[in-house]
């Protein structure tokens, strides 16, 4: 039975009903599809973080389909709110996620919400317990917008740009998920979703990263298992280069493992010092069977991937990021029982 319930993790869905919104997303994307079919309806997007694409992509697909969005920006016009059960709210704290979710639940009919990992509790983060709480709370479908432990809706447009690029060629393919330096440490959520679906693609997926910055156990088990239902393994290699061997997708993500939550500066010095030579280079993607490029931006030029790479005409990252309005509309179309 098909949940369209909520988006709120992969994971709640087989790959045929992920199939069928991305089917949905290649039919409005040709199509230009515009309608008043949600007309009344409300699109609630309550970003605790910043956002470029997730934002604006969500507010233009609810405009394309009729519908309207309000934002809510936690101490940017709008009160800051407590997600801890059982505290005395006597800090700078001014409303309990409580109340908020059951009142916006109240006026939206859908609510989307941002909410990255703060890498204080990993237990906390990686049963994505605020998205949980939240989910809990809401009385109306909820779409995860990037959450500490996925970002779904970044997956759908990743795997609708590899659809477009390789069509049902893409079990053939090879898709290489590479660790990247950052001068910031980083949240999983992008890779433990793009390791997903490049596993769930059918493509061969190889996961290239220092030994130190492996994602979690349960991740890679899980993207195994989806790889298993092709008859695919995910390959592991600490050699970059190795791994760039006649690969035909490069994903680039910087990311911080587990241990930045009890050691951030020996973390910083491997990201950026340590392993500062992982950035892509025009050489690396030399190595190549002439990979596209993708990456889900925001990206640092020359320290993530250098220019020569953004630049040239193998990079995808403006095609996924395109992906983004096409993708969600489907999704808000699933949910909101139009298509
Ligand atoms: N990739 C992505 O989610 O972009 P924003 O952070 O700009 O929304």
């Amino acid at each position: 039975m098909t949940n369209y319930k909520n988006f709120t993790s992969l994971s709640n869905f087989s790959n045929e009903e992920l199939l069928d919104i991305l089917d949905l997303a290649a039919r409005v994307k040709s199509d230009d599809y515009r309608s008043q079919e949600a007309a009344g309806k409300v699109l609630g997007l309550m970003f605790f973080n910043p956002s470029l694409r997730t934002r604006t992509s969500f507010e233009t697909a609810a405009a394309h389909l009729g519908a309207a969005s309000t934002l809510i920006q936690p101490g940017q016009g709008t009160w800051t709110f407590e997600g801890n059960q059982g505290v005395v709210m006597d800090g700078g704290k001014t409303e309990h996620i409580k109340e908020a979710i059951q009142v916006l639940s109240g006026y939206c009919d859908v609510l989307g919400v941002r909410a990255f990992s703060a890498m204080e509790d990993f237990e906390y983060d990686k049963n994505d317990r605020f998205l949980k709480t939240i989910s809990e709370l809401a009385t109306v479908p909820l779409i995860n917008l990037e959450s500490a432990w996925e970002h779904p809706c970044q997956g759908m447009a990743d795997w609708q740009t590899l659809r477009e690029l390789f069509g049902d060629q893409l079990g053939k393919k090879k898709i290489v998920l590479s660790w990247a330096p950052h001068p910031n440490a980083l949240p999983m959520a992008v890779p433990n979703t793009a390791l997903e679906v490049a596993a769930r693609s059918g493509a061969d997926v190889t996961l290239a990263c220092p030994r130190e910055m492996m994602l979690e156990d349960t991740v890679i088990a899980n993207a195994q298992k989806r790889a298993a239902e092709h008859g695919k393994n995910i390959t592991i290699s600490d050699d970059q280069q190795a791994a760039f061997d006649d690969a035909d997708v490069i994903y680039a993500k910087s990311w911080a493992p587990s241990l930045v939550y009890k050691n951030k500066e020996k973390i910083a010095e491997l990201r950026t010092k340590t392993y500062g030579d992982w950035t892509i280079t025009a050489d690396k993607m030399g190595l190549t069977n002439n990979a596209r490029f993708m990456h889900c931006l925001p990206i640092r030029r020359n320290v993530v991937a250098d220019d020569a790479v953004l630049d040239s005409p193998n990079a995808v990252h403006i095609q996924q990021a395109g992906n983004r309005l096409h993708a969600q509309k489907a999704i808000l179309m699933k949910l909101w029982n139009l298509s």
